[in-house]
């Protein structure tokens, strides 16, 4: 008889297993049953943490990186706050309803509270859609195309700043949208409040800024640097984790004594700026311009003058990169590094990697390549997210012949 082919397991496939089996409590939050959001609320925490650690590890059993985390010992890091960990909070109004979405596109989850956020941060969400409301700014439908409201965004820094941010469809009703900024800028509620505009018929957060009132960025803070920040500005969403992450990398990267240190995809570069003291010469890759307004904001802030900000694509910059690197961080999107990049990376021979990825399945294909040079020395499942499926992972590499 033909033996049947052992069928490979995927993320979901990993977690309904590792999950069956847990005792199950109560959830924390009254919307556990109708919002899409934190799914694992109702485990423990600790059975949490070790559940991520444990479909991670089936995911290296089932790749092709397999062999390279022979003699690995894959750790997990958990979070400190297991609630109201997140500083940024998208908020969708739509279909005449505001909050999260739910089992489909066109359902919309009013909420009582959301435990990913401080309080202080929900109760500026809910009289901010309270204010919008009573000034008869109406909601858009994302299926006709039609309204006005589309997301309500609040954003929390460790500073204590606050930022309110409206997404809408057009750029009438000023005087309305003038008023709620000022109505809470003077309450002392918020210290920013940023009115963004998208006519784009996609459902996203995420639009072009066209007025600012209150200060024009807040301010956060990681490690012993500070950050400037608005809206859109992509943040680590989880700042305990995220700042042990880059503690963890750069005592990695000073255990090579850098001369030069590639930080790849690089944001406004809070890992290049957090390595600045550890490096002689920082080369920051990254494609998305207004990054790089913010990176030089935050050079400036931090007093730091020893980071090259390259404004392309990574794969592009990277094969006419004529030298040899001491260290590469890579912090790619959830795409993961990619063939080609991947291949001019191996080529310059940085003496050792970082990697920090928010996707273990491009993380490990990645990682097949990688390992055929590099060995891996640690590698840490980072509870980014608690409650979710979601976490970050943390591989340190080091050059097979170093
Ligand atoms: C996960 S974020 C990391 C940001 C940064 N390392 C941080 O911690 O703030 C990924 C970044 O990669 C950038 N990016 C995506 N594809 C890119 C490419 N092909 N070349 C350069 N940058 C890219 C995105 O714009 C984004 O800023």
């Amino acid at each position: 008889m033909r033996q049947k082919k052992k069928q490979k397991k995927d993320q979901a496939a990993l977690y309904k297993e590792e999950l069956q089996s847990l005792e199950k409590s109560e959830a924390v939050c009254p919307h556990f049953n109708s919002c899409g959001g934190c799914n694992l609320q109702n485990f423990s925490y600790d059975d949490q943490v070790n559940t991520k650690l444990n479909v991670f590890k089936g995911m290296v059993e089932n790749s092709y990186a397999k062999r390279a985390f022979k003699d690995v010992e894959i750790t997990s890091l958990a979070s400190t706050r297991q609630t109201r960990y997140r500083q940024k909070m998208d908020f969708v109004c739509a279909f005449g309803k505001s909050g999260l979405r739910g089992s489909s596109f066109d359902d919309v989850v009013e909420l009582t509270d959301c435990h990913l956020i401080e309080e202080e941060s929900f109760t500026v969400y809910k009289e901010a859609l309270q204010a919008a409301q009573q000034a008869g700014l109406e909601f858009y439908d994302y299926l006709k195309h039609e309204g006005y409201l589309r997301y309500i965004t609040i954003r929390r820094t460790r500073t204590g700043q606050q930022l309110l941010s409206f997404l809408t469809s057009s750029i009438e009703h000023q005087d309305k949208i003038e008023a709620i900024a000022k109505q809470f800028l003077d309450a002392g509620k918020i210290d920013s409040f940023v009115w963004q505009m998208t006519g784009g018929k996609s459902d996203t957060s995420f639009g072009s800024p066209y007025k600012v009132w209150g200060k024009d960025l807040v301010e956060e803070k990681m490690l012993e640097y500070r950050f400037k920040l608005t809206t859109n500005t992509f943040f680590q969403a989880n700042q305990e984790v995220a700042e042990e992450a880059y503690r963890q990398i750069r005592e990695h990267a000073k255990s090579f004594e850098p001369e030069t240190l590639l930080d790849l995809y690089s944001g406004t570069c809070t890992i290049g700026i957090s390595m600045s003291s550890v490096a002689k010469r920082i080369i920051a890759v990254e494609n998305f311009l207004p990054n790089r307004d913010m990176a030089l904001k935050n050079f400036e802030l931090n007093d730091v003058s020893n980071i090259e900000y390259i404004d392309k694509d990574v794969a592009e910059y990277m094969e006419t990169f004529e030298e040899s690197p001491d260290f590469a961080v890579c912090n790619p999107p959830r795409s993961g590094v990619d063939e080609r990049p991947l291949r001019a990376l191996v080529k310059l021979k940085p003496k050792g990697i970082s990697y920090l990825s928010c996707n273990p399945k491009t993380l490990l294909d990645d990682l097949a390549i990688m390992s055929l040079h590099y060995k891996i020395e640690s590698a840490t499942v980072l509870d980014m997210f608690p409650q979710t499926k979601h976490f970050e992972t943390l591989v340190q590499l080091r050059r097979k012949d170093v």
